[in-house]
């Protein structure tokens, strides 16, 4: 069965907007597994625009489920989380104008950096994940990079179950990238990988990826914390991870 992973990242979003206290991700984690999550999940970035050293060091104090940080190959940023040792580090791209992450990591391109990096967080006890495109010549990068586990990018499905702006999804352009993530994720289960993914995963469009064997964990935060809004964070955990589940 796979498990949730919640990202609060856009809690400390909403606490930034106003460079004050509140609200805080780190109570933010604390709802999120009174409603069920198995893994609590951020992302520190260079920018710090969301997710700051604090909200690391107290995740990592009182969080009591698995601890996910995303993070870039950035060298502040790995001496951080090596310090830090989380559960499981998840290898991102970043880049300074994005609105959240876009694309997965080019593994074949840095394959000699992310070697070098997940060998250092593998030291310090962190299971490796590389978030990566649903491409076969990623998964085996990973791999060979070190890597335990890969987390496949869903935009592409996530995108194409949207829909461009004002008209309806293409189906055809649906079952294209739902088709790469099943393989994908057989590519990483054979490959010896435990595969993982997220991005873009909302309660309606979730139902096909969480329906396929084999998946170990899901990573969610936009839909999650924008539904917490309106019915509570507990409440909103919980019923994703029923649609998971
Ligand atoms: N997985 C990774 C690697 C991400 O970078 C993000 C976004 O921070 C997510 C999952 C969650 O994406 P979303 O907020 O669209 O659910």
């Amino acid at each position: 069965m796979a498990g949730l992973g919640v990202n609060i990242d856009h809690v400390a979003t909403v606490r930034q907007a106003r460079m004050t206290v509140e609200p805080d991700p780190v109570w933010a984690a604390a709802e999120a597994q009174l409603g069920g999550a198995d893994c609590i999940t951020f992302h520190l970035r260079k920018d710090r625009r969301h997710i700051c050293d604090r909200d690391a060091k107290l995740l990592k104090q009182t969080v009591t489920c698995k601890l996910n940080m995303e993070m870039s190959l950035d060298p502040e940023i790995v001496e951080i989380a090596v310090a830090l040792a989380p559960t499981q580090a998840t290898l991102v791209p970043e880049n300074r104008r994005e609105i959240t992450t876009e694309g997965g990591l080019d593994v074949v391109a840095h394959a000699d950096r992310v070697t070098e990096v997940s060998r250092a967080l593998r030291d310090a006890g962190v299971i490796v994940s590389a978030f990566i495109d649903p491409v076969g010549e990623q998964i085996l990068a990973a791999r060979d990079a070190g890597c335990e586990a890969i987390e496949i990018h869903t935009g592409a499905y996530a995108n194409a179950s949207l829909g461009p702006p004002g008209a309806n999804p293409d189906p055809r352009k649906i079952d294209t990238t739902i088709a790469e993530i099943r393989t994908a994720l057989q590519d990483g289960i054979d490959a010896g990988l435990i595969v993982h993914a997220g991005h873009g995963l909302t309660y309606t469009n979730i139902a096909p990826v969480a329906s396929m064997e084999g998946f170990r964990e899901f990573n969610i935060g936009h839909s999650i914390i924008a539904r917490a809004i309106f019915t509570g964070l507990r409440r909103a955990v919980a019923k994703m991870k029923h649609l998971v589940a």
